[in-house]
C-alpha cells in the first residue's frame, strides 16, 4: 500500500520565497496547491514546476478576501478533504520609500495594508484551515517571519527601523505563540522563522541569498515529527547549517 502525498498550501506562490519553497516541497514528495492573487502568474508558476518534472496543483486565492479564502477552503476540501502543510508567505513590505521608515512619519493608511497582508490575513487563512487539520489532527504550520521583528533585535542591530513592517512581523510572531498555545493538545505544530535577507523582488539585488536558500528551514518546518518544535521562533539554516531559535 503507497502512503497517500502530504498535501501543502503555499500561500503568495507565484515568485520569490512561496515560489522556492514550493518546489522545495515538490522535490520531497509533497503535493503542493500553488496559489496567488493573479491568475495568470499563478498558472506562469505552475507551467514553470511542471518543466521541471513537478505536478503541482494551482488556485486562486487573495489572502486579504474573504470570499476568495472562503472559495479556496471549499475547493480544497471537496478537491483533497484535508491539507497537512500550510506556509503562510504571502507579504508585502513598504519600507523601501523615505516616509515609512520612521514611526514619526509613517503613513497610518500603508501601515493598515501591510497589517491586512502580513498579519489579519495570516489569522484568516488559519481560521479557514486549521479546522480541516484538526479533522485529522494533523498539521504543520509555518509562518514567514524576519530577524527583523526580533524584540530583542530592534533595540540592537542596524537594519532600517521600517515600522510597518517590523511591527506586522512582529504580529506574525504574536499569532504563532498564540496559535501554538491553543493548539497544544494536538498534533498541529506552529513555528515561525526568519528566512534571511534574499534576492526576490522584496529583498532586492544586493541582498546576499537566494530565496532557495531561504526556502530550507521552512522545509524543515513544514516535515517536523510528532512532538517537534511548538511556538517556535527559527532562523535561517543557511546561516548556522542546522534549527537556530531566534530571541523573541
Ligand atoms: N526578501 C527578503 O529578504 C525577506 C526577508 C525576510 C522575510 N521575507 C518574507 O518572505 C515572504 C516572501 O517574500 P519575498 O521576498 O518572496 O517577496 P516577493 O517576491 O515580493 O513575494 C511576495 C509574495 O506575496 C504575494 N502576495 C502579496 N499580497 C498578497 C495577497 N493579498 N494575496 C496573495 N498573495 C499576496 C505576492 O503576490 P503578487 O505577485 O500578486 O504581488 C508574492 O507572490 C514575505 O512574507 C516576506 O515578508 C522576505
Amino acid at each position: 500500500m503507497t502512503t497517500p502525498k502530504r498535501i501543502a498550501v503555499v500561500t503568495g506562490s507565484n515568485r520569490g520565497l512561496g515560489y522556492a519553497i514550493s518546489r522545495k516541497l515538490s522535490d520531497i514528495g509533497v503535493h503542493v496547491i500553488l496559489t496567488s492573487r493573479k491568475e495568470a502568474e499563478g498558472l506562469a508558476a505552475k507551467q514553470q514546476l511542471a518543466n521541471e518534472g513537478f505536478d503541482a496543483d494551482y488556485h486562486l486565492l487573495d489572502v486579504t478576501n474573504d470570499a476568495s479564502v472562503q472559495q479556496f477552503t471549499e475547493w480544497l476540501r471537496e478537491t483533497y478533504g484535508k491539507v497537512d502543510i500550510l506556509v503562510n508567505n504571502a507579504g508585502v513590505n513598504p519600507t523601501p520609500k523615505p516616509e515609512e521608515s520612521s514611526l514619526l512619519t509613517v503613513n497610518l493608511e500603508t501601515m493598515q495594508t501591510t497589517f491586512e497582508t502580513n498579519v489579519l490575513a495570516v489569522v484568516r487563512i488559519s481560521q479557514a484551515l486549521i479546522p480541516l487539520m484538526k479533522e485529522q489532527n494533523y498539521g504543520r504550520i509555518v509562518n514567514i517571519s524576519t530577524e527583523m521583528a526580533s524584540l530583542t533585535a530592534i533595540s540592537t542591530d542596524y537594519y532600517p527601523l521600517a515600522p510597518s513592517y517590523r511591527l506586522s512581523k512582529i504580529g506574525v510572531n504574536g499569532i504563532t505563540v498564540i496559535l501554538a498555545k491553543e493548539l497544544q493538545d494536538t498534533n498541529i505544530l506552529v513555528n515561525a522563522y526568519s528566512p534571511g535577507w534574499m534576492k526576490t523582488d522584496m529583498g532586492g539585488e544586493n541582498a546576499p541569498f537566494t530565496a532557495e536558500e531561504g526556502a530550507e528551514t521552512a522545509i524543515y518546518l513544514a516535515t517536523l515529527p510528532d512532538g517537534g518544535a511548538q511556538g517556535k521562533f527559527f532562523a535561517e539554516m543557511r546561516k548556522f547549517g542546522g534549527p537556530v531559535q531566534v530571541q523573541w
